[in-house]
């Protein structure tokens, strides 16, 4: 049977409806996670919930121990991950509000921690990263939102970027160039780390803001992240709602 972890992102510190059972913090050999892990359930389901920035909000994108958060998961025996995450929309259709499932990642970041196979005595194994989101669950997540009504756009490229700081104009333009859709902070290296440790992994992507130099120039950028922030949180958290019944059937 299928064990659903759930990585909060910033449009996501909390699941509402998750009767919580209990609490534990899970020390794991590559140290801390970000929070302690909230177990509960949800629609008839388990899910173990962890908050990627932490309760608070105070880890930045490149402070996250993506390998503890990951380790901590499998530990516990998680099979399938949603990992949720705020990101801005770059190409025509990801507009602010928008939930993305995306199918493809091309990974900026550096100097993360990106791998299990390093200082161990385990033979290295290069995984396969040609798809790097699981498509049954995607499908789901992508069910799900059109059930619901939900605006959604079914697949696209996640370009995961450094951070903290917001893009330029000219970067956005470059990754647009690069074939990405959308960007955000947290997608690397969190999903390869789940592909290394065999666990199924799929993004449910908000957008909340147009990307620099996108849209509306008008609007503060950091207002607009704010507003729309709120609506991503409801729309995410009605589609876990509706998707936990059909990860249980996987
Ligand atoms: N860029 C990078 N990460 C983000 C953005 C953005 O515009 N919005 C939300 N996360």
């Amino acid at each position: 049977m299928p064990k659903v972890g759930v990585i909060g992102g910033s449009a996501l510190d909390t699941v509402e409806n998750l009767e919580v059972s209990h609490r534990e913090m899970v020390n794991t050999p590559y140290g801390a996670t970000s929070s302690p892990l909230l177990f509960g359930k949800m629609n008839g389901g388990d899910i173990v919930f962890i908050h990627r920035h932490g309760f608070g909000h105070t880890i930045a994108p490149h402070e996250i121990n993506y390998r503890a958060n990951i380790w901590a998961l499998k530990e516990l025996e998680v099979t399938h991950i949603i990992a949720t995450g705020a990101v801005g929309g770059i190409t025509e259709h990801m507009s602010p509000i928008t939930l993305v499932i995306p199918d493809q990642i091309i990974d900026y970041t550096h100097s993360r921690n990106q791998t299990f196979y390093e200082n161990n005595q385990e033979p290295v194994i290069h995984v396969d990263f040609t798809w790097p989101y699981d498509e049954q669950l995607r499908t789901v997540l992508n069910r799900s939102a059109v059930k619901l009504n939900l605006p959604v756009v079914s697949r696209g490229t996640y370009a995961a970027v450094q951070g903290p700081r917001l893009e330029t104009a000219a970067e956005i333009k470059r990754l647009e160039r690069d074939g990405c859709d959308i960007v955000g902070m947290t997608g690397m290296p969190e999903a390869v780390l789940a592909r290394e440790l065999d666990i199924t992994y799929a993004c449910c992507a908000v957008v909340v803001n147009w990307a620099a130099g996108k849209g509306n120039q008008e609007e503060a950028l950091i207002d607009t992240i704010n507003t729309n922030m709120k609506t991503a949180k409801a729309s995410v958290h009605k589609l876990l709602a509706e998707a936990l019944p059909m990860i249980m059937e996987l």
